[in-house]
């Protein structure tokens, strides 16, 4: 065991927007969907302050929340979230779309909706706002009139095999889509899931410097533990107290 003082952030160079966006680059190459998930948390561990995330994020969570949508093919997020937060599509402005043209992505990331109901709403923002096609992953138990609808309203649909969309369906899906290099903006339920199933490789988590105390979730839940070992990546801080830092997993 060596256990050191990290340096003094005030010691170490300022990040831009353009810098946050090299530092989070995806590993080149990928032959499958590598799954990048971030969330803000308080210092004990809450994720929301009463049913959203809006006063956790501050100003270098909010950096870093759009370096990582800037760098990625898709933003998956479970459908409690796109209800909770009233999710908007992920374009980002003229700057990102030209950033993201230049390095070889599409301009805009659609967004990847997992709900094994269909649940949500064909005239929902994420829709009707949407200049690239949200995709929705559902069950093949979805109800056909609420799948026809979202379809109408220009949302294209994958459905899995039986009542839940697995991991598998859910990485095939992506893969299916090209769309490899995926920034998965939670919620709980469906972290707990991708780490049940081994199928998170690095987790960015800013905790906001404050503390929340009440009945909030903590970032993953999931009907049992499952043990997984994780690796320090970057660590960033503001002079707010904003902590970001990056947890990689090792897997072949
Ligand atoms: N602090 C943060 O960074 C952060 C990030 C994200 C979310 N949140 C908060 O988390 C809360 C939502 O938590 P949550 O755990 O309920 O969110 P969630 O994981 O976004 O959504 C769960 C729902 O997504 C669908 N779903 C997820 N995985 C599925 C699967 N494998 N198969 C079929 N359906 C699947 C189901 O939708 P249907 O019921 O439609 O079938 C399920 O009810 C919100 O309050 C939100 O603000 C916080």
């Amino acid at each position: 065991m060596v256990v050191r003082r990290l340096e003094s952030p005030a010691r170490a160079p300022d990040l831009d927007d353009l810098a946050l966006r090299e530092l989070y680059g995806y590993p080149p190459e990928l032959t499958r969907p590598y799954v990048r998930v971030n969330f803000v948390s308080s210092v004990d561990g809450a994720i929301t302050d009463g049913e959203t995330v809006s006063s956790l994020a501050t100003p270098a969570d909010k950096a870093l929340f759009f370096a990582l949508r800037a760098v990625a093919d898709a933003v998956l997020v479970g459908a409690a979230t796109v209800r909770a937060e009233n999710y908007g599509p992920a374009d980002g402005d003229d700057e990102v779309q030209r950033w993201r043209a230049a390095h070889g992505l599409a301009p805009i990331p659609p967004v990847v909706v997992v709900s094994g109901s269909a649940g949500i709403e064909p005239d929902a923002r994420l829709v009707t706002a949407a200049r690239v096609a949200p995709v929705l992953v559902t069950a093949a138990t979805a109800d056909p009139g609420r799948v026809a609808a979202l379809e109408r309203a220009g949302v294209r649909v994958v459905r899995s095999a039986g009542p839940e969309v697995t991991s598998a369906e859910l990485l095939a899906a992506l893969t299916g889509l090209g769309l490899l290099r995926v920034l998965c903006e939670g919620g709980p339920t469906l972290l707990g899931q991708l780490l049940g199933d081994d199928a998170v490789d690095e987790l960015c988590v800013t905790t906001s410097p404050l503390a929340l105390g009440g009945r909030a979730s903590r970032i993953a839940h999931s009907p049992t533990a499952t043990r997984r070992p994780l690796r320090r990546g970057h660590m960033l801080a503001d002079d707010d107290g904003t902590l970001m830092v990056q947890w990689i997993r090792d897997r072949s």
